[in-house]
């Protein structure tokens, strides 16, 4: 090879490698994990379909950058969502991550997200303490204290004095458990038994068993996306519908994604939580008809909206930054971000980086022949107590 042919070698590998960085540089590529098989796979189902609503509304261009989704099933293993956050950073050149299904998965991408600097939406879990695993995640979804809190007023002015707590074994059921019961005893309630159910292949008939015997006035429940119904059924068969016992807890027990189903033994349960399908505004109502159309009539849950908010997160901030989409100028402009949400005004506390909203009190009822949960009262602006209590 002359000298001549080795220049023009280096210029065209330069060019090569200025065209990539072109390329890099016009495409903002968003990756998200999400449980789209296994247990938790109706999670990613509302979630990979209101990510992608979002777009077909918004357009996939902002800020002069084009944005590029790309969706990959962790099966709802933390190792695999891991190895999945360092390929679509590595490979793909994610300058986003977002989903995961659960706390678990959630922590897993923490350390990868800080190492590479690059900014991690937390659409789905609520264990409080995930947002301090990372200087560069941000919520969308909700946190446990902020939505069991609520409950132990509620339950306190509404003449419930024993209460039964039923929750699933893991950091979202501890905090549930702890921050319902605390503020429960604070009140003058009296917790009876505080019962916790494995997160895989849960059977509640043994401890429901336990709930009818203890005689409380009412059982508080946290079970994930996803477990409702089998909860629900078994509350049915273990006569606790009919016993006198009411069931409150979080909203996540009467998810809109199985609510329908659900038969009427639902009717009446009383829930604190961020969302529900029949929140009455414009701006849900017009979220509603077009998940609805775009899903075959599938009624968006608590998940749908976290997703639908992680990317209007990600499109503002982009704004802000005029497609600036390094990480640290990413996370800057989502501190502080607020706008208006199909479940209300929201807002990302810029010191916690965790999301402010509205939680509302709900109660099961028949709407036009079909299961909602239907708000009633409204507790604006809700922080997250467990960090709230610290800084
Ligand atoms: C979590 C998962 C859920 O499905 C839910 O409803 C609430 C919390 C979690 O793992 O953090």
């Amino acid at each position: 090879m002359n000298s001549r042919s080795l220049i023009l070698g280096a210029a065209l590998g330069a060019a090569m490698l200025s065209g990539a960085a072109f390329a890099d540089d016009n495409t903002v590529t968003i990756g998200m994990i999400l449980p789209m098989t296994g247990p938790s796979a109706s999670t990613g189902k509302q979630e990979k379909a209101a990510a992608e609503l979002y777009i077909q509304q918004h357009g996939d261009t902002v800020a002069g950058k084009k944005i590029a989704l790309i969706i990959k099933d962790d099966t709802g293993a933390a190792d695999v969502t891991k190895r999945l956050a360092e390929e679509l950073i590595g490979n793909d050149h994610a300058s986003v991550l977002m989903g995961f299904g659960l706390t678990p998965l959630a922590l897993a991408a923490a350390p990868v997200a800080t190492e590479a600097k690059v900014p991690e939406i937390v659409t789905a879990a609520g264990t409080a303490m995930i947002t301090e695993k990372s200087p560069y995640i941000a919520r969308t979804s909700f946190t446990l204290p902020q939505a069991s809190a609520p409950m132990a007023d509620w339950a306190l002015k509404n003449g419930i004095k024993k209460v039964v707590t039923i929750v699933t074994d893991y950091g979202p059921g501890v905090d549930a458990e702890k921050w319902f019961g605390d503020m429960f005893e604070k009140g003058g309630g009296t917790v009876v038994e505080k019962i916790r159910v494995p997160l895989k292949n849960p059977d509640f008939a043994p401890f429901l068993q336990r709930v009818k015997d203890d005689t409380p006035d009412a059982v508080f429940v946290f079970v994930p996306s996803g477990q409702g119904a089998v909860f629900m059924k078994e509350f049915v068969e273990r006569g606790l519908d009919k016993s006198g016992v009411k069931l409150i807890g979080t909203g996540d027990v009467t998810d809109d994604d199985l609510l329908a189903d659900m038969g009427d033994a639902a009717l009446g349960a009383v829930t604190t939580h961020h969302y529900s399908a029949a929140h009455d505004s414009p701006e849900n109502e017009a979220f509603v008809a077009a998940f609805e159309k775009a899903n075959n009539g599938m009624r968006p849950n608590f998940m749908a909206v976290g997703a639908y908010d992680g990317m209007a997160l990600v499109y503002k901030a982009l704004e802000k930054t005029k497609g600036d989409a390094s990480g640290d100028a990413l996370i800057a402009a989502m501190k502080g971000m607020s706008w208006m949400s199909p479940r209300g005004p929201v807002s990302i506390d810029p010191e916690t980086r965790d999301i402010v909203q509205n939680i509302y009190v709900r109660k099961v009822e028949k709407v036009d022949g079909a299961l909602y949960n239907v708000e009633f009262a409204t507790i604006p602006n809700v922080k997250d107590p467990f960090k709230a209590a610290k800084y």
